[in-house]
């Protein structure tokens, strides 16, 4: 029984999404607690009754921390950490001045693990205990980020980042190269542990419709996969695409000729989607992912989450690191809120909170195991500080509910609001 912890301290989770089914989806605990065995949730609800049922179970009372899920990024570069807050620079030109050099470094292990392990630990510093990641387009970067997770049991999702034109010499695959050191990665990596391998072609402009087919080939063999790419980031990076792809109907459309479009797919950015993109994405049930910081910081758009919400598609939250301008989660929450604001809809902290969550670890295909409080999921869960800064303490001192207790530490919040970070039940921060 020396395995049984119960964690005192308020408690949130959810048992739907409060997009659809309305604040009522929440719910709060005062008093509340979790019992965990063995990296495994087996019960949540109020702090007596817990108690009371397992009174053998060693106890860690967080006190006023607000017990809530581990965050799920679902879309960043961690071989871009060396690179975040990269003055001045709109995408292509972005890729081409800072990302494409700093990626070129991870053919060396030694430095692809440094930066995976330093990468890994920023992100449980931020409360985010599960993220998918592109690595670059050497094998290495791909053992180097799964071996750093794996040491630190962290459930992670990543893929080797497919490029075999319009990338500079030293970054470049091949259709034949790319399909190879995919599977064979895959094979390696994929359900080991708490690894998921994701094929990963990078976007369409920098893969040879060969690339997109060979990848799109390796998907329908092993279904069980999810796969991510972007779509639609910018203006002028959709028109190359369709100077690319003459006989495309759209970006979407350069995907889905080559398989690449399905329920497991992952579509990062999705912000100038065309009516048929829209319809399309929704009738195969794909992810799309939220990438806020990213859309401000390259310039690149607001992205229509009421509409696309009320659309019915799966919608997951991303730093994307380094594009994106934090390792934060709560600060992708705090930019999401604004690009709603921008666009004339304000998202609740319920629906921001949702999203950082259970929303991204549906749109993962996670939500049975991670991303929300519940017996039988894995206990990867944090500990927040509503008043963790002494602005962030007057305004959370005059909260009337739990919303406007955690709202300024959404707004404001960054790692020092992180209590503790628990991976599979393991105090990790
Ligand atoms: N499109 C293709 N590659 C990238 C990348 O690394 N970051 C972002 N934000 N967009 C991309
Ligand atoms: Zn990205």
């Amino acid at each position: 029984m020396t395995n049984t912890c119960l964690h005192l301290g308020q408690t949130l989770c959810f048992d739907g999404d409060p997009f659809v089914d309305g604040l009522g989806a929440a719910r709060h605990e005062t008093r509340g607690g979790i019992l965990v065995e063995n990296g495994i949730i087996h019960a949540v609800g109020p702090s007596a009754d817990l108690r009371a049922a397992y009174p053998w179970a060693q106890t860690v009372d967080h006190g006023d921390g607000l017990i809530v899920a581990g965050f799920v990024d679902a879309h960043a570069h961690y071989p871009q950490t060396g690179i975040i807050a990269s003055w001045g620079k709109r995408l292509i030109d972005w890729l081409n001045s800072y990302t494409f050099p700093e990626e070129m470094r991870f053919k060396d292990r030694a430095y692809a693990d440094e930066i995976a392990g330093q990468y890994l630990d920023f992100l449980l510093a931020n409360g985010t205990t599960t993220v998918c990641s592109f690595c670059t387009i050497h094998p290495e970067s791909v053992d180097a980020f799964f071996a750093a997770a794996a040491e630190r049991n962290m459930r992670v999702l990543a893929g080797k980042t497919c490029m075999d034109r319009n990338a500079p010499d030293g970054l470049r695959d091949t259709a034949q190269s790319a399909y190879d050191d995919s599977r064979r990665l895959l094979t390696h990596w994929h359900d080991k542990g708490r690894a998921s391998y994701v094929i990963t072609p990078r976007f369409s402009p920098t893969s040879t419709p060969e690339q997109l087919e060979a990848l799109g080939s390796l998907w329908a063999e092993n279904p069980d996969c999810m796969m991510q790419t972007h779509l639609s980031e910018q203006t002028d990076e959709i028109e190359w695409v369709l100077g690319l792809y003459p006989q495309a109907r759209d970006y979407l459309d350069t995907y889905q000729a080559f398989g690449l479009l399905g329920e497991k797919g992952l579509y990062g950015h999705a912000i100038h989607l065309e009516p048929r993109e829209k319809d399309k994405l929704a009738d195969v049930g794909a992810s799309l992912v939220h990438c806020p910081t990213s859309n401000t910081f390259i310039g690149s758009g607001l992205f229509d989450m009421a509409g696309l919400k009320s659309g019915g598609h799966n919608i997951g939250l991303a730093t994307d690191t380094g594009g994106g301008s934090s390792f934060s989660m709560l600060r992708s929450m705090a930019a999401a809120y604004e690009i709603g604001q921008l666009r004339g809809n304000p998202l609740h902290a319920a629906e921001l909170i949702w999203l950082a969550t259970a929303g991204s670890a549906r749109a993962l295909h996670q939500q049975n195991r991670i991303g929300n409080l519940g017996a039988g999921m894995e206990a990867d869960f944090i500990v927040l500080d509503l008043a963790s800064t002494p602005a962030i303490a007057q305004r959370s001192a005059r909260a009337r509910d739990i919303w406007e207790a955690v709202f300024p530490t959404i707004m404001m919040g960054d790692d020092r609001a992180i209590n503790a970070t628990y991976v599979a039940g393991e105090k990790r921060v």
